[in-house]
């Protein structure tokens, strides 16, 4: 990168550990032909143990497959509901498809954009099988007012913690809430095994089944299958850039937060415009920053995003069609509770702007310059 003002100021890159040491900590097991789901990847799953303090870390290839199975491995009844956010990613929806479940969409708080818990509350029927949250942006939520739901119902509670993997709650580290938590490792996170995902539970049985599913659903024999699982194992070589990612996890946030105080600092001068709003019993890994543009601004979202466009800073509109409006999912069973009106504000409103863990001041004054000259009066 030359760090002229041309070059291109991507929304997200992982910052990934030196490619040697990379080699250095995969090179027995590749060396032995043992290339998959081996020593590394054990390493890799003790690692995640200690780190987020869950009893069981089951390294799968991706975190949606992680989430497929995590409902598959609870033999839930076709159709059973389950109650999801609408502000949130893809994927957290594909997981009960696969599955033949059926989405319940419940709205956003304004603030956090997490699932607000007095909507889900209302959401539970005779048919709920399962409470499914997000996190957002890598901010948990509310995991205490969620518990208590789910304790008073006997409805067990699974997480698509994807963004979450360092976040904490009440100062424990998201991975140990609920039935289980499932972490992406994807390139766009912040720690990352180039592709990967992590589910992490207290709950050994389900461990276990998880242990058996991410490898067809194989028996400990090898031959009889005891499970309908995939084929989702993880190889040595993403768990060594995991591994040495998840030693980095505290710097990497570290590095987004001073990032993310700079554009806090930029963006309180902005008529119109708030930021994700972090309740003080949580914190966020950091993983977007999102800007809300509100109606006042002085620019509209889009406008914003085009100005930053033409000075080849990239953002992303996210999440810009909420889950329930998709194409893949608008025509497949569901149900949607109230009128979603903060999960339709925030598609409406949400910029994220560039932040990764070596972004450099240079790159955000850049990005804070073009905000200003549009968002601000001259
Ligand atoms: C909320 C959420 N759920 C699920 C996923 C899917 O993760 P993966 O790409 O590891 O399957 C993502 C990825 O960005 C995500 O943000």
């Amino acid at each position: 990168m030359d760090g002229s003002a041309s070059e291109l100021i991507p929304v997200t890159r992982p910052t990934l550990p030196d490619i040697a040491r990379v080699q250095a900590t995969v090179a027995e097991s590749y060396q032995a032909g043992m290339v998959t789901t081996g020593a590394v990847v054990r390493l890799f799953e003790e690692e995640i143990e200690k780190f987020t303090g869950a009893k069981h870390a089951v390294a799968v290839s991706d975190c949606t497959s992680g989430l497929i199975l995590a409902f598959a491995a609870h033999l839930f009844p076709r159709d059973g509901e389950v109650i999801v956010p609408s502000f949130t990613f893809s994927a957290t929806v594909l997981a009960l498809i696969w599955n033949r479940l059926t989405p319940v969409y419940v709205d956003c708080l304004a603030g956090s954009m997490t699932v607000d818990p007095e909507e889900a509350l209302k959401a539970i029927s005779a048919k709920t099988v399962a409470i499914y949250p997000a996190g957002v942006f890598g901010l948990p939520p509310d995991y205490d007012a969620l518990t208590e739901i789910s304790e008073r119902y006997g409805i067990p509670l699974i997480f698509d913690s994807a963004q979450g993997l360092g976040s904490t709650y009440k100062d424990r580290r998201a991975g140990v809430f609920g039935r289980c938590e499932v972490f992406s490792l994807s390139p766009t996170k912040v720690v990352t095994a180039i592709e990967g995902g992590m589910v992490t539970t207290n709950d050994s049985e389900l461990a276990g089944k998880l242990q058996a599913m991410r490898d067809y659903g194989k028996g400990p024999d090898g031959e009889d299958m005891l499970y309908n699982g995939l084929s989702a194992r993880m190889s040595e070589l993403h768990a060594a850039v995991g591994l040495l990612s998840v030693r980095d996890a505290d710097a990497l946030i570290a590095a987004r937060h001073r990032l993310i105080r700079g554009y806090r600092g930029t963006v309180s001068r902005f008529r119109g415009c708030r930021v994700q709003e972090t309740p003080s019993d949580r914190t966020s890994t950091g993983n977007y920053f999102s800007l809300r543009i509100g109606p006042d601004a002085l620019t509209d979202r889009d406008g914003v995003a085009r100005a930053l466009a033409a000075h080849n800073i990239q953002t992303k509109r996210y999440y810009v069609t909420p889950v329930h409006m998709q194409t893949a999912f608008r025509n497949m069973p569901h149900r949607i509770v109230g009128g979603l009106l903060n999960t339709l504000a925030a598609a409406r409103e949400s910029l994220v702007l560039p932040l990764y863990s070596h972004m450099t001041d240079e790159q955000q004054d850049r990005v804070s310059a073009v905000l200003s000259s549009v968002l601000t009066n001259p």
